[in-house]
């Protein structure tokens, strides 16, 4: 690789000593992660909500989203044991990830997808990387049911979130935001659908915190030398994390999986999450809930953040907004509170979805001098 010392080479690079990687895995990156913390301007202040709102912007990771942090990790790993093709099923996201970093890795991927249920933009996404598109006439618990039966009989490595692997890699994001913050948030609130990410957020804010390792005393100040966590961002404390899924597909709240899962956010059109258990654990031990919204609700606050904050998130990432401003109306986040909220992909990926419900005037004139000016002198009036 070229010398460029001071480029940003990806999260293994960065948190080589926090991740299972050794010197001879084979890293497959395309520097993902170092996403920004964002502050929340207007919103808060329009809602008089009083509360600082962060919102991490996973949807800026090279694939738009934050399946890049668990993928460059499984990828490296599933290369690093000799395997050839990986194979997820997906509601989209996971599987351009998947793509992109087989593509990347020189190794072969088979997504399967919900035929006619993921955004047009993800499908692009995977086809372009040249994965091999297996659509199924089923939802996304039904292929990944099928994704566990097959790789017992091919030789294909999963890179879904029963990949250990993955949340590995997906735990740092709670170390960017330590970091950017220098403390941990008070509340982190994220969109719920399979529940690797509540999880992996939940891990790695327990590394970033002394009192949960049992290893760690004030004696080791981070040198630098042979400690395992030199290099981790301190908080001296961690989050309650909250969960929050869409109405039609919101087996956290209902307390049960749910057979037909819809929604318009169909990122987490899930019913039958994997990491169950892992996600009920986060939010026991962190004092955190779930709660659900519906498709208008989970649309407009995609809208607002476009319209009042200029941040362009998916619909599924939204439901993390809807919820915050809920919880902190209702004062179940108590008034004064650091809360971050991950908006987990880019709103282009769905861009179907976001010319269908906005209001934005689209005006169309000759081309002609007078007729533009008209326009907008008509636009200001
Ligand atoms: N937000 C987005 C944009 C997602 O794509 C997903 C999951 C989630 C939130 C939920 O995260 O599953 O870890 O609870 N997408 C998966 C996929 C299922 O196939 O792309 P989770």
């Amino acid at each position: 690789m070229p010398d460029a010392p001071r480029a940003y080479r990806g999260l293994l690079d960065r948190y080589r000593r926090r991740l299972p990687v050794s010197d001879s895995t084979p890293i497959v990156n395309l520097y993902e992660g170092n996403t920004p913390l964002l502050h929340l301007e207007n919103i808060p202040r329009d809602a008089g909500i009083d509360a600082e709102i962060w919102v991490k912007f996973e949807g800026l990771n090279p694939t738009g989203s934050f399946k890049d942090r668990g993928m460059t990790m499984a990828v490296s790993r599933a290369l690093e044991e000799g395997s050839r093709a990986i194979i997820c099923a997906s509601t989209g996201n996971t599987s351009a990830s998947a793509a992109a970093y087989a593509a990347r890795a020189g190794m072969q991927a088979f997504v399967l997808i919900p035929d006619g249920k993921i955004a047009v933009g993800k499908l692009a996404q995977a086809m372009m990387h040249g994965a091999t598109v297996i659509k199924i006439g089923g939802n996304f618990d039904d292929g990944m049911r099928l994704v566990r039966e097959t790789a017992e009989e091919a030789p294909v490595t999963i890179v879904n979130s029963i990949n250990p692997y993955r949340l590995q890699g997906q735990k740092t994001v709670a170390f960017e935001v330590v970091e950017a913050l220098g403390r941990a948030p008070d509340y982190h609130c994220l969109p719920v659908g399979n529940a690797g990410n509540i999880s992996a957020h939940w891990i790695g804010y327990s590394e970033c915190c002394p009192e949960e390792r049992n290893c760690i005393t004030e004696a080791c100040n981070f040198c630098g030398g042979d400690c395992p966590y030199a290099g981790t961002p301190l908080a001296d404390s961690r989050p309650v994390m909250v969960g929050y899924q869409a109405r039609g597909a919101a087996p956290f709240v209902e307390g049960h999986p749910v057979e037909k899962p819809d929604t318009v956010a169909t990122a987490i059109r899930i019913g039958n999450p994997q990491s169950w258990d892992l996600a009920l654990a986060t939010a026991r031990e962190s004092g955190g809930w779930f709660d659900a919204f519906d498709d208008d609700a989970i649309l407009a606050t995609q809208k607002l953040l476009a319209e009042r904050e200029g941040i362009f998130c998916e619909p599924a990432s939204a439901v993390a907004v809807s919820g915050a401003i809920k919880d902190l109306k209702s004062g179940r986040i108590a008034a004064g509170s650091t809360v971050v909220c991950t908006l987990t992909g880019h709103g282009l990926k769905d861009s179907d979805i976001a010319i269908a419900q906005s209001s934005a005037p689209v005006i169309t004139v000759r081309a002609e001098r007078n007729a533009v000016r008209d326009a907008i002198m008509g636009a200001l009036a």
